[in-house]
């Protein structure tokens, strides 16, 4: 069993489902909100390492359309969270050479949070490093929706043909059409479910899960999550070329 890394096959994008902060908590017998404060830790050193062994693309899910179902005190809280992390890394960020975007639907995320994600985004946006993108009020599906839109208007104004959409010219109507997709998807905590996680670009992604609470994974997970992805084959509905 391969235990190192193969430094020339570092996948080009990875994406994580942070999930299990509330059940960390709970074992401890603290407050959830204690739970989404320790994951902080994990996205840091989930950073540094990726940044540091290659990985181009993190995607990190930090908030789905889903999310505000939560309680209000809860929800509050993460948004605080996440004004902080936003003003508090942006020079580590920086200096790390990392370029920090978000994608969902930013509108509908609180003034202030809005603001500092501007900020960074603005502070961040000619390092050539790791590119950081940050899920917030993000859903698969409302992705989808919104270009849907974007194409119909164009549609209805004699700008596009039906025919004009494909695959390849959709892709210009997600949020990040730009970026690739991702190459392994990781989810913490044992669940075997996608939740809405960026749906159009996994339809050939490798998924790996750890048992692991998110506030408990560190680099040595995301270095055993590359590895066993390193093993794998993969097909993308063809064939080996070496078969026969
Ligand atoms: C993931 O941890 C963080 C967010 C979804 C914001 P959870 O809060 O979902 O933790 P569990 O799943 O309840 O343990
Ligand atoms: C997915 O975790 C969303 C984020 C990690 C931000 P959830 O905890 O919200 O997902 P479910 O409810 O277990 O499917
Ligand atoms: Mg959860």
């Amino acid at each position: 069993m391969a235990v190192t890394l193969d430094m020339n096959r570092i996948p080009r994008h990875v994406a994580i489902i942070m999930d299990g902060n509330g059940r960390w908590a709970k074992g401890r017998n603290f407050s959830r909100i204690r739970g989404h404060r320790a994951g902080v830790e994990s996205i840091r050193a989930v950073v540094r390492y990726a940044g540091q062994i290659g990985v181009k693309y993190l995607t990190l899910y930090a908030f789905s359309v889903e999310n505000w179902n939560r309680p209000k005190r809860e929800v509050a809280a993460l948004m605080k969270l996440l004004r902080r992390f936003l003003e508090k890394e942006v020079d580590e960020l920086d200096r790390n050479d990392v370029r920090l975007r978000a994608i969902g639907r930013i509108s509908g995320l609180p003034d202030e949070v809005q603001e500092w994600i501007r900020i960074d985004e603005e502070r961040t946006g000619n390092n050539r490093g790791l590119n950081l993108i940050l899920a917030l009020n993000y859903g698969g599906r409302s992705e989808i929706i919104d270009g849907v839109r974007k194409v119909a208007v164009l549609v209805g104004k004699g700008r596009m043909r039906p025919d004009d959409v494909d695959e390849e010219s959709f892709r210009d109507f997600l949020y990040a059409s730009d970026i690739p997709d991702p190459d392994l998807l990781i989810r913490t905590s044992g669940e075997m479910r996608v939740s809405n996680f960026l749906l159009w670009q996994i339809s050939y992604t490798e998924i790996w899960v750890t048992q692991k609470f998110w506030p408990d994974f560190r680099e040595r997970d995301l270095r055993r999550a590359i590895i066993d992805y390193q093993k794998r084959e993969r097909r993308f509905g063809g064939m080996k070329a070496s078969a026969g």
